[in-house]
């Protein structure tokens, strides 16, 4: 045997090996060895000599020159797949207008959803693709990927197809949610019943091969708390894992419902009160907060990232890039507003691209640390301290992006 790849002089190997919320499993002068796709050993470099004979002419070395070595971010929740874009909503929000309101009026998600129907399948690949590769090269290597531009059945199915498709054309590991329930079509306008009732008879089986996860908008002018605890819990009889988009805008009680529910992630948690909290603290849902969102809404409320993990809840950030309230899909601006705006720490901000979003998809037996076993997605970055991640604002700190070994 030999090793495949080996990135020899890791300034800061930041394995994310450890459990406390702080606790980057930070190796100084470091080494990281792979077979194929899979991770076989981190050590220090005055340890290399003892794997010697497993570097040989096959093997690939990569010099990291003192570089910070970080695992593939995990981009845990977004709306990749959809048509055209709200530039113009943007003019309404600058005038004032809220964001339901914009959704009231029969734009937003339902502006989406009109030109996410009129367009072609081959349309939709070549568009989501796009944000795709652009997503690789800013160091996300997995991304969750929701549908919810359709809300009817053929829609709905082109876009978790495009997603399949996606999955055979690219690298990037793709998670496939279901957002059917992502507001009530037109169509089912004051019939949001209705609406669940068609979703869960005729379209959740019929879904069951393209999606891991049901995902719900619980939120005043979308979905009730009695209809989305209903809808969830259907959702997972079926066998489905669940998500929750809640407390975005509204304390509704959602966040607390779908994690007693068994909900493997929790999404927005804007507004959450104080007991919301402790009540998450006791369940295993990983709470996902989205900064982008409120910063691009102009919402002045940010989720309390600070009290959340005092309190004892496993958090994870992520871009929530959509036509709507992010269009953004750089994951290490989102890192630094939820420093600057929710009250993480640096070393939180960090696991909370990577091994806390990887346990928000429930994937981290796979990826999001640098472990021997796990999937070789690294990358290699242009800065010597981890502190300078977040602090670069808006800017790309990878130099290069290993994918599964390669
Ligand atoms: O997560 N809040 C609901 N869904 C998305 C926005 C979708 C849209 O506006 O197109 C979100 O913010
Ligand atoms: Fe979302």
């Amino acid at each position: 045997m030999s090793y495949s790849l080996l990135i020899k002089n890791c300034g800061q190997l930041l394995t994310m090996k450890g459990r406390s919320s702080v606790d980057l499993g930070l190796i100084e002068d470091a080494f990281l060895a792979c077979e194929g796709n899979k991770i076989k050993a981190v050590g220090r470099m005055e340890d290399l000599g003892k794997f010697k004979s497993l570097v040989t002419k096959k093997t690939k070395v990569i010099d990291a020159q003192g570089n910070v070595v970080m695992p593939g971010l995990i981009d845990c929740h977004t709306h990749l797949v959809f048509a055209g874009n709200r530039a113009n909503e943007f003019k309404m929000k600058l005038e004032g207008k809220s964001y339901l309101d914009i959704l009231e009026a029969g734009g937003g998600i339902l502006s989406t959803v009109r030109a996410t129907r009129k367009a072609s399948k081959a349309q939709l690949l070549k568009n989501a693709g796009g944000h795709l590769s652009e997503m690789l090269k800013m160091g996300i290597t997995t991304i969750e990927a929701k549908s919810g531009y359709g809300l009817d059945m053929d829609t709905e199915i082109k876009i978790l197809e495009v997603l399949r498709e996606l999955k055979k054309l690219q690298p990037v590991k793709i998670v496939s949610t279901f957002l059917g329930a992502h507001t009530v079509p037109a169509e089912f306008k004051d019939r949001a019943d209705e609406y669940l009732e068609v979703l869960m008879k005729k379209v959740l089986p019929a879904v069951k091969k393209l999606a891991t996860f049901v995902d719900i908008f619980c939120e005043k002018k979308a979905f009730s708390l009695e209809q989305s605890r209903k809808y969830l819990s259907y959702a997972k009889k079926l066998g489905f894992k669940i998500k929750i988009h809640g407390e975005q805008i509204n304390n509704l009680g959602a966040c607390v419902m779908a994690a007693k529910l068994g909900a493997v992630s929790v999404d927005h948690a804007d507004r959450l009160s104080k007991r919301d909290i402790q009540e998450l603290a006791k369940s295993s849902a990983v709470v996902v907060l989205l900064p982008l969102v409120p910063l691009f809404l102009r919402e002045d409320v940010f989720a309390d990232g600070r009290a959340l993990i005092d309190g004892g809840c496993k958090v994870a950030v992520s871009t929530d890039f959509n036509p709507g309230s992010a269009p953004c899909k750089n994951l290490f601006l989102a890192m630094t507003l939820a420093c600057l705006k929710m009250g993480l720490k640096t070393e939180e901000a960090l696991r909370a691209v990577t091994i806390n979003a990887a346990a928000a998809l429930d994937l981290s037996k796979q990826v999001g640390s640098l472990e021997k076993g796990k999937i070789a997605d690294i990358l290699i970055t242009k800065v010597k301290n981890y502190q300078e991640i977040p602090y670069w604002m808006g800017e790309n700190p990878v130099a290069r992006v290993i994918l599964e070994g390669k």
